[in-house]
């Protein structure tokens, strides 16, 4: 590089405040995200349903213990509404064809002392069945708690939201109605942070919160959630202010293990419709002994 190049590269990392952090020198952590179908929290609590939930409530397992490894087969198997859990009975009524039943997605995190950014990075699947969303062909959302405020999260991620009662789920109660937490309160912390990137032209981003519903406003936190496709790979970083500024903003500092999960709603998908991580948990510069722990390091 001749000098007058460099000297105005210095200028500029001098002068632009925001400087993104630089995506290369950050190793990304490989995520599948799967197809849950109609997989409920109730439905993972109940016994007779999953094998698993002595090891659940006994043992404290997590969810990304037993499922790193088969996260692609299970939401392969759901996607069909093929047979699932103990019972070997679908938990997808309405198998769409040719559906993904689950998309390896690269994440990759950061920090500055000041602010947090997520990047997630994905192939599209292939396109199947209607486009529910007309708007918005993609939306990628995070989910996370005030750092161990939300019961059962640092197990379960963001199965702390999904019940049966939700539209489209099992027993609706409404049409209307969306996730949220039992016993949710917004004073004490107890409620997913919720960042949302739409892929929509002239659609805005959401900062909002799920607490005893989800609310799509509120946030002050977010300061850019933004997108680019090129050929079938998407890319979509949140740029947050670690400070909560706003209703329903977590405000994320040092020391502190936080539990979140993504989610995905590919091709025009809606509602329960999406694929979802796994709970993961990330704490400023500090990695954790478990594998679903992330070390959100400083640049
Ligand atoms: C101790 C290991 C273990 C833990 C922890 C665990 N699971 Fe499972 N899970 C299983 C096993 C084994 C099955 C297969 C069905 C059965 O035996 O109940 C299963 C089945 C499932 C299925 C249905 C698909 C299939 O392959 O049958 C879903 C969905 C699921 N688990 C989600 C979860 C979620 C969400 C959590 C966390 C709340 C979780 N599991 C925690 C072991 C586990």
């Amino acid at each position: 590089m001749n000098k007058i190049a460099f000297a105005v590269m210095g200028v500029f990392a001098a002068g632009s405040a925001v400087a993104a952090p630089d995506w290369s020198k950050i190793d990304p952590v490989k995520i599948t995200l799967f197809y849950p179908g109609q997989s409920s929290l109730e439905w993972v609590m109940d016994k007779a349903e999953h094998s698993a939930v002595p090891d659940i409530v006994n043992k404290g397992r997590t969810c990304a213990k037993c499922h790193t490894g088969d996260a692609n087969e299970v939401g392969d198997k759901i996607v069909k509404g093929g047979p699932a859990g103990n019972k070997k009975a679908p938990i997808e009524p309405k198998p769409v064809a040719g559906k993904a039943g689950h998309i390896p997605v690269e994440l990759q995190t950061a920090h500055d002392g000041s602010k947090i950014y997520f990047r997630l990075t994905w192939n599209s699947p292939k396109p199947a069945g209607e486009k529910m969303d007309k708007k918005n062909d993609v939306k990628a959302t995070i989910m996370f708690d005030g750092g161990g405020t939300v019961d059962g999260a640092n197990q379960n991620g963001c199965w702390a939201t999904c019940h049966d009662d939700l539209r489209t789920m099992k027993t609706p109660k409404s049409d209307e109605k969306k996730k949220y937490i039992k016993d949710a309160d917004l004073a004490s912390g107890k409620f997913y942070d919720y960042i949302q990137f739409r892929s929509g032209k002239g659609e805005l981003m959401i900062d909002g919160y799920v607490a005893e519903d989800r609310v799509r406003e509120g946030g002050k936190s977010l300061i850019k959630a933004e997108g680019k496709k090129e050929g079938d790979k998407w890319v979509v970083t949140f740029e947050r202010d670690l400070a909560g500024k706003g209703k329903g903003d977590h405000t994320i500092a040092a020391g502190k293990m936080y539990n979140f999960g993504v989610a995905i709603h590919e091709n025009g998908a809606n509602y329960r419709y999406h694929h979802v991580s796994l709970g993961y948990q990330f704490a400023l510069d500090e990695k954790g002994k478990e594998k679903n722990q992330i070390s959100v390091v400083k640049q």
